[in-house]
């Protein structure tokens, strides 16, 4: 799956931030709940890593992949933000990882590949900085549900109307939604939406649940642990993106009763992605999920 930019640049320039895949919005949420959550050694040791002693360390890089992958240099780690679930929604959903991720790679085997490279010490600084960055994008994504999914190209090809605008049922659920919730997408939105959902998992909503989101978590299996992430969400694809398949969607508004059913599914995938990226990386710093 990849992204297609669906609407013009005249749209894009005045309504919408130039980034796929959760949008910055998502991604800098997810970064700045993992900075709520990780331990001061784990702190130390990407903040260290990237060069960055500021409280944005995180944040500040999470959309770093969104970029790298449009370039020429970073052309091969396109695939790398998604796993294309060869399943039938709405009828049965299901991620399997010798059939889905693909020759070329995907979301799981970089996860892998990015956790072993950013321990190695023998790598040069530059490599370590860009395997950094990488996790913390893709823990965001493999989130999303329709980044676990290889049905109309992840949703990419289902034209829907949002808020009166033609789109995509991707970018709705990377962007428009998220955005229409926080009213904005700046780095203070991120914030201000982090300490939010970080209240919800320490004390409101999510408080009983949270310990269950780590289960299955093993840093010796980076690929078990992200399909873990990536069925969670796969999931999502059945009940909530498309209960009733995509004719239900299709060239219908979604920013009313549609955005209703969805964005306690967004809140919920932002604060567990968040959550999940906290004890990945305290296990990398430190060898335990500290949480
Ligand atoms: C691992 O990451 C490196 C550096 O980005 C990349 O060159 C390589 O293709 C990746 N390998 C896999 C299997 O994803
Ligand atoms: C947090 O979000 C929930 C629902 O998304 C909302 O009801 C609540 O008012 C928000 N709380 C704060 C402090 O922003
Ligand atoms: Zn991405």
């Amino acid at each position: 799956m990849k992204f297609e930019l669906a609407a013009p640049i005249l749209v894009l320039a005045s309504a919408l931030p130039l980034a796929s895949a959760w949008g910055s919005l998502g991604h800098e949420t997810v970064a700045y709940i993992a900075t709520n959550f990780v331990s001061t050694a784990t702190k130390t040791y990407f903040q260290t890593i990237l060069g960055d002693t500021s409280t944005d360390y995180l944040a500040s890089v999470a959309t770093w992949a969104d970029t790298y992958r449009y370039t020429t240099a970073g052309t091969y780690s396109a695939p790398f933000h998604f796993i294309d679930a060869l399943d039938s929604p709405p009828s049965s959903c299901g991620v399997e990882y010798d059939r889905d991720c693909g020759s070329s790679g995907c979301v799981v085997s970089a996860i892998n590949n990015y956790t072993a490279r950013v321990q190695k010490t023998s790598l040069s600084s530059a490599e370590r900085i860009i395997a950094a960055k990488m996790i913390v994008h893709f823990v965001g994504d493999i989130h999303q549900p329709l980044h676990d999914e290889n049905l109309d190209v992840g949703g990419n090809d289902i034209d829907v109307t949002y808020a009166g605008t033609s789109t995509n049922l991707h970018h709705i659920w990377d962007t428009n939604m998220p955005e229409q919730l926080v009213g904005g997408y700046a780095l203070s939105d991120a914030k201000t939406w982090a300490t939010n959902l970080t209240t919800g998992i320490k004390t409101g909503t999510y408080e009983s649940i949270a310990s269950s989101w780590l289960t299955g978590i093993d840093l010796s299996d980076p690929v078990t642990s992200a399909m873990t992430w990536a069925s969670d969400a796969n999931a999502y694809v059945c009940t909530t993106v498309i209960p009733s398949g995509v004719s239900a969607v299709e060239s219908v508004d979604l920013s009313g009763a549609y955005y209703n059913k969805a964005i306690p599914v967004i809140e919920l995938q932002i604060a567990k992605a968040g959550y999940r990226l906290a004890a990945w990386l305290n296990l990398i710093a430190t060898g335990s999920t500290g949480l």
